[in-house]
């Protein structure tokens, strides 16, 4: 169990700043997820942590230990990779058994360490197989086995299951959850899947060109995302221009008593989807608009429906009851918004969370 600390961290490629001063403090034990789109820069920071590449300026640190300026190997890091990267020409044993022997680990301890650890990710059975003998699942499983073997204090790992299909992912995250747990590692994990990063994390760091935008549990950061770049990338939400006129905040063609002071002018009002009730409800709790819907569609468990209330366009995600599956393109229908599970942004490209 390690507490692991990133101060002021930066770094460039040429003239291209990929990581603009990021600063992290992950607790001992915690799984702690990068979350973010594609180029980003968390490949390069977690690049930087493994000591695969040298930061521009900053430190890094593990407990009370400055290992920004050590070598990879020495820095008690665990690593696994998107492509897996295990060693074709190695058996499931030896991939696993590499970094000990490495480290000149006695054989009969190897035997013991390496056969434990297959039992634990599920391989056991398949020790002699080489790696084209195994699917993209089990490969991992192998990768994560041998990031683990060596028992490192902290585990890093990016992007691990983006090469698999969707039902192996769900299966293989909940493992890798599990199974951090049971060995009470650091773990920090990179993803750019918000529900994935939902799912496994005690704390996510949302990131966006270079820069850590939010850090929070996943609930902080969906129920209250502190600016419109993550109150748009983690799930979805309804985005609505309102504006505030004295004490008043004219919004989604409504004029309510102004829930929070700022001063005259155009702020922005989210929304989730499955916030939205079918019907019209309580004026002096909600908001009601009449639209058209544009599609309905039944995905399972809900209903999406996207609809148009004049200028508004809203998605809806619907409980799937019988009224609801009902609606087709063209129905008119009331929705209600309730006030209580507005947001409010300022209106800049990037507005930070007024309330
Ligand atoms: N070796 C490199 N040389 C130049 N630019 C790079 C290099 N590696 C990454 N980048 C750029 O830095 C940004 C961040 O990359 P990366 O950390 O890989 O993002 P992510 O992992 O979030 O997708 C991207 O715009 C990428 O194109
Ligand atoms: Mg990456």
């Amino acid at each position: 169990m390690a507490r692991v600390r990133i101060l002021d961290l930066k770094k460039s490629y040429g003239d291209f700043t990929a990581l603009k001063s990021i600063s992290l403090d992950i607790p001992s034990g915690a799984f702690f997820t990068l979350l973010g789109p594609s180029g980003c820069g968390k490949t390069t920071l977690l690049r930087a942590i493994a000591g695969f590449h040298a930061q521009d300026a900053g430190s890094i640190w593990v407990d009370d230990v400055s290992i920004g300026e050590k070598p990879a190997h020495l820095r008690d890091v665990g690593m696994v990779f998107q492509d897996y990267a295990v060693f074709p020409h190695l058996s499931v044993f030896d991939n696993v058994a590499f970094g000990l022997r490495q480290r000149k680990v006695p054989t009969a301890e190897i035997r013991a360490r390496v056969g434990k650890m297959l039992d634990v990710v599920q391989l056991g059975p398949l020790a002699k197989r080489m790696p084209h003998q195994l699917s993209g699942g089990q490969q991992q499983r192998v990768g994560l086995a041998r990031a683990l073997v060596i028992r490192p204090k902290v585990l890093l790992m990016d992007e691990p299951l983006s090469n698999l299909d969707a039902k192996l992912r769900v299966e293989l995250r909940r493992d890798i959850r599990d199974l951090q747990r049971e060995f009470g590692i650091t773990t920090i994990y990179v993803t750019h899947d918000q529900e994935e990063a939902l799912a496994v994390s005690d704390q996510v760091c949302v990131m966006h060109q270079g820069i850590a935008q939010q850090v929070g549990t996943p609930w902080e950061i969906y129920s209250r995302a502190a600016n419109l770049f993550v109150a748009s990338f983690v799930g979805s939400n309804n985005r609505i221009k309102a504006a505030v006129s004295g004490d008043r905040l004219e919004v989604a063609g409504a004029s309510i008593p102004c829930p929070f002071s700022h001063a005259a002018g155009p702020v922005v009002a989210t929304i989730r989807p499955e916030k939205l009730r079918l019907g019209a409800t309580d004026p002096a709790t909600s908001i009601c608009v009449r639209g058209r819907v544009r599609h309905a569609m039944f995905i399972g468990r809900e209903l999406e429906i996207g609809l148009d209330a004049g200028d508004l366009s809203l998605t809806a995600l619907l409980a799937a009851d019988a009224r609801a599956v009902g609606l087709g393109p063209g129905d008119e229908v009331d929705v209600s918004l309730p006030l209580a599970d507005f947001a409010f942004y300022e209106d800049t490209e990037n507005g930070s969370l007024i309330a």
